[in-house]
């Protein structure tokens, strides 16, 4: 008889010390750039992740929203679509949009297991513990570990999976990264599964840049965060009310970035990496790019990964896009 997995949670670390290196090697080459660089994923430390979470509710940040509102109408046809038993979620966070999805899979009676994959520890946790308790069917096997090296230790399929990639996180890579991460992703793939893809769309760049400057100044602080998890994690002494919180929509990349800029000279240690770095008055440090699609730019980036496109969904406004694509 097959072993039943029902209502079990188990989750899985594969960040350990040779990942704090990856944060010292990180910020060892972005600190050492012509254009000072971090990754984003290091804003997600737990207080990161609570300042997303908050993000997630601001008047400005349409994004959350409007991807609720087209997983909401569409989430019934994607599971027949994709006759799905088990969701693989990349970047999870709170998983918050996810119960849609699980929900209309319970409604299916297909769902078997829900596996969450984020860098954030803490919200690994709280994902699966809210989760097997709503869905008392399903297991969870939390992988807590970075999406583009741990793909490697997800779990043997149970059945068809859809992938899930949520929150436009996908616009974070710049696009030689992102084609790379879609082939890794690709390659994980079985022929019966499927991705669910979240794609911030291009449109007036002044509803993206108040997106990433919000009036509350919660998206401010959530990239000062970045300064005071380096702080911590390796010993350096940023003065963070030395910085200010930029944002910006660049035109022809189709991308915004969020910088932090030096209000004036600051000389900045780096004990664990016995690293000093001169910031210029006014001097930026690119802390993320978000980068916008066209439909267009969507399906080229598919096709280079070897996916096609089976369904793109939208709202009426088009400020928003969520893809269905498969093995091409
Ligand atoms: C923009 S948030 C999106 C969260 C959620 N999916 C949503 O749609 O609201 C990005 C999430 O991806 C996680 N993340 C960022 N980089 C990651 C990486 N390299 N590997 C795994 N998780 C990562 C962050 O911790 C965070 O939870």
């Amino acid at each position: 008889m097959e072993p039943t997995l029902e209502g079990t949670v188990e989750v899985h670390s594969y960040l350990g010390p040779a990942d704090d290196r990856t944060l010292a090697d990180d910020v060892l080459d972005g600190l050492t750039r012509p254009l000072k660089e971090l990754a984003p994923k290091h804003l997600y430390d737990a207080r990161g992740s609570e300042l997303f979470d908050a993000i997630c509710e601001l008047p400005e940040y349409y994004q959350t929203r409007t991807e609720r509102l087209i997983l909401r109408t569409r989430a019934q046809d994607v599971v027949a679509r994709t006759g799905a038993v088990e969701l693989v979620e990349l970047g999870s966070g709170s998983a918050d949009k996810t119960r849609v999805l699980l929900d209309a899979m319970d409604d299916a009676q297909t769902l078997r297991r829900y596996v969450p994959v984020d860098v954030s520890e803490t919200t690994v946790h709280a994902a699966a513990e809210t989760l097997v308790a709503r869905y008392p069917g399903m297991s969870v096997h939390g992988v807590v570990g970075d999406f583009e090296r741990h793909l490697g230790h997800l779990p043997a399929a149970l059945g068809p999976r859809l992938f899930v990639f949520l929150g436009g996180t996908i616009g974070n890579f710049p696009p030689g990264s992102r084609r790379r991460f879609l082939r890794g992703l690709r390659k994980v793939m079985g022929a019966g599964d499927h991705l669910l893809l979240g794609t911030d769309l291009v449109k007036d760049p002044r509803i993206i840049e108040a997106a990433y400057d919000d009036s509350a100044g919660v998206t401010a602080q959530f990239n000062l965060n970045v300064l005071h998890v380096l702080n911590r994690e390796l010993g350096a002494n940023f003065d963070v009310d030395g910085f200010e919180h930029v944002a910006f929509y660049d035109r022809k990349r189709q991308w915004i970035e969020m910088r932090l800029r030096a209000t004036d000279q600051q000389h900045v240690r780096v004990e664990a990496l016995g690293l000093d770095v001169e910031f210029a008055p006014r001097e930026e440090l690119r802390t993320e790019i978000s980068a916008k699609f066209t439909p267009e730019r969507l399906r080229n980036d598919l096709a280079a990964a070897g996916l096609e496109l089976v369904e793109l969904y939208s709202d009426p406004d088009e400020l928003f896009a969520v893809s269905l694509s498969r093995l091409g």
